[in-house]
Order: C-alpha cells, then sequence, then structure tokens
C-alpha cells in the first residue's frame, strides 16, 4: 500500500511518472546541462517519439490530424519499428505516439511488449476511446510504463473539442485505473489537458476531477497559439527525436508535416543524427535566437509542459497569426 501521496500536479509527480528511471534521467540532465551552458552538443539520445500511425477516430477541433495535415496518412510497419529498436540501443525511452490515435495501430501492445523487452521505458497518449478491457489488459501486461490520457477541459468543453462522450471516457480510466491497481503493474496514469482559449477557464475544473484519481495531471499549450514572451532555447532539441510512422526524423512533434526531415531512421542511428549537423545548427539557432524562417519561431518554449503554473498561464497572449 502506498502510504505517501504527492499531488497529482506536483514536480515529484512528474519524477515519479516519467522519471523513475535513473539510466534516462542522468543523461537527460547532462544534456540540459549543456542546453544551460549555452553549448549546441548533447551527450546521449535517451527518448524517441514513435509516429505508430496518423490516423484517428475522432476530429478534434485543435489537431491538426484530421483537419490540416497534409502529409500522407499510414502505420508504421512492424520491420520499421523492429529495425528502430534493435538499432538503437542507447534509446531508452519510447514514446508511441506523435499525431493520431495510437490504440488504432494493430500491433501496439506488441510493440509495447517489444520494446518492454528490450528493457525501454514505454509510454504512449490516448483519447482513451478505444480503451475497452482487453486493450487495457494488454497493455498492462505488455509492460507499458506510462499512459498519458488527453482531457481537454471540463466536461462540457471536452464534449464539445472532442466530439466523444466524456461519460465513457470517464469510465474507460477508471476501469483502466482499477485493473492496473487489480494487476500490480507500475504503470503509471497521467491526464493531459490541452490549453487554447476555449479551455483556459477550465483548468482548476480539471485539476479537482482528476488530481486525486490519477498519478500527474499536465498542462501543454496547443503549438503555436500563445506568443512567446521571450526566445529561449527550446529544451526539446536537447532531449528527444520524433519518427514519423513512414521513418522519417524529425526534431520534435510540432514539426507536423515534417518539413525539418534530418533523414531516415532505417539509414542511421538516431544518436548520430541527434549529434548531427542539423540538429546542431538547429539548437545553434536557438541559442543566437535566430528563429526566423523556421517554424520554431511561433511555437512556445516547451519548457512550460514541465508545470506550467496558472499564474504564468494566465499571462499568455493569443498569438496574432493563429486561427484562435
Ligand atoms: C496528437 S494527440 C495523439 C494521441 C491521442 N490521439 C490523443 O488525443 O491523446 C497527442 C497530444 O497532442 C495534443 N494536441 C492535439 N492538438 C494539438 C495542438 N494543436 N498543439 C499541441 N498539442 C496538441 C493532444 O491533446 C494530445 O494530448
Ligand atoms: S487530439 Fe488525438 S484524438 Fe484528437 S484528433 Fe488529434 S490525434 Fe485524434
Amino acid at each position: 500500500m502506498k502510504l505517501i501521496r504527492w499531488p497529482a500536479n506536483s514536480w515529484l509527480s512528474l519524477l515519479h511518472a516519467r522519471y523513475r528511471r535513473v539510466d534516462i534521467l542522468w543523461p537527460e540532465i547532462i544534456n540540459q546541462f549543456f542546453r544551460w551552458l549555452r553549448l549546441p552538443y548533447v551527450y546521449r539520445l535517451t527518448t524517441v517519439g514513435l509516429e505508430t500511425n496518423n490516423t484517428c477516430n475522432l476530429q478534434c477541433a485543435h489537431c491538426p490530424t484530421n483537419t490540416t495535415m497534409q502529409r500522407p496518412k499510414g502505420l508504421m510497419p512492424w520491420p520499421l519499428f523492429q529495425d528502430i529498436i534493435d538499432h538503437n540501443p542507447q534509446v531508452k525511452r519510447i514514446y508511441l505516439t506523435n499525431w493520431g490515435e495510437p490504440l488504432l495501430h494493430p500491433q501496439l501492445e506488441a510493440m509495447v511488449a517489444y520494446a518492454h523487452q528490450k528493457g525501454k521505458f514505454t509510454a504512449l497518449t490516448t483519447n482513451a476511446t478505444l480503451l475497452n478491457e482487453k486493450v487495457s489488459r494488454g497493455l498492462l501486461q505488455a509492460g507499458l510504463d506510462l499512459l498519458k490520457i488527453s482531457i481537454d477541459g471540463s466536461p462540457q468543453v471536452f464534449e464539445k473539442v472532442r466530439g466523444f462522450s466524456y461519460q465513457i471516457l470517464e469510465k474507460n480510466v477508471l476501469d483502466f485505473l482499477k485493473l492496473r491497481n487489480d494487476l500490480k503493474t507500475k504503470t503509471k496514469i497521467e491526464a493531459s489537458m490541452l490549453v487554447f482559449p476555449e479551455t483556459l477557464p477550465h483548468i482548476e475544473t480539471f485539476f479537482s476531477l482528476w488530481q486525486n484519481r490519477i498519478d500527474y495531471v499536465h498542462l501543454q499549450p496547443k503549438f503555436f497559439t500563445f506568443q512567446r514572451q521571450k526566445i529561449t532555447p527550446c529544451r526539446d532539441l536537447w532531449r528527444i527525436l520524433v519518427v514519423l510512422w513512414e521513418g522519417t526524423v524529425v526534431p520534435c512533434c510540432a514539426d507536423m508535416e515534417g518539413k525539418l526531415s534530418l533523414g531516415q531512421a532505417t539509414n542511421q542511428s538516431l544518436e548520430s543524427i541527434f549529434k548531427g549537423p542539423r540538429m546542431t545548427s538547429l539548437r545553434r539557432a536557438h541559442l543566437q535566437k535566430n528563429l526566423s524562417g523556421l517554424l520554431c519561431e511561433k511555437c512556445l518554449p516547451y519548457f512550460t509542459d514541465y508545470h506550467l503554473s496558472l499564474k504564468q498561464l494566465r499571462k499568455l497572449k493569443l498569438n496574432p497569426s493563429s486561427p484562435e
């Protein structure tokens, strides 16, 4: 039985949900230390986002997947997935999500199991619409370390922007939690709320509904919606790479169309891309505050996804070119 429970919006909860492995935490701290020293170099690549698929069963108002995305739709083939896992042993954490709903991938459970067997920390983000008993059991038994569920604002706003029943979502999440507790797996559960003008007034409701039920609650500003207050080098450039479903490597998930392509995951190791000249020059551009022509110019600094206090959130101003 867990005797101490820290608040689900605290740094300790974040550490526990996402950084509980020392072999991930220390290299990430060293990477961020390079950023803090204003050096465009990195120590090691620990974390990779894999776009299992960019197809989705919902059409959320805020999301490009089924609205504005131009690139072809598809599912990551198993051989590509296996190749990435097998040829990048230094990568310790795999996020099996980018744009799209990962539970639609027929081999998702096998992907979690395979990565888990290879010693990876496995995580994914889902809309939870397909999170029935069979799927939940499969993911828990496959060794999933972190399940992030997207819950945007109050029940009413959630239903409006996501077009899905809040009641069903809540049941799926609570059933998953109960099963996790019954099976006594170490899987952590995080609720993630996207912040944009429609959800902004409902942060307290979101917190009050979820912070005592799950392991961590998290706020994520919608990309390209709020103005940068100052240009700080983006922490993700010293942290992760993302592989799109067909193998193109990009610096982060804000690159929805794969415009900042860094190469193909099949041709070279991901760490060599992470340490290579294109990533280094992108980091240098951030350090020199020279973002013109890059999509980073309109992206809110990503440090906010760690913990964005309400005070900071209230100060955010809308980007003039935002569609909102
Ligand atoms: C693209 S979704 C994919 C996973 C799954 N379909 C879901 O909704 O959780 C991953 C995360 O991105 C967030 N997201 C959606 N549209 C976004 C946007 N325009 N800017 C930033 N994040 C966004 C979602 O709220 C979700 O938490
Ligand atoms: S946020 Fe998730 S569920 Fe909604 S459309 Fe985007 S990928 Fe699909």
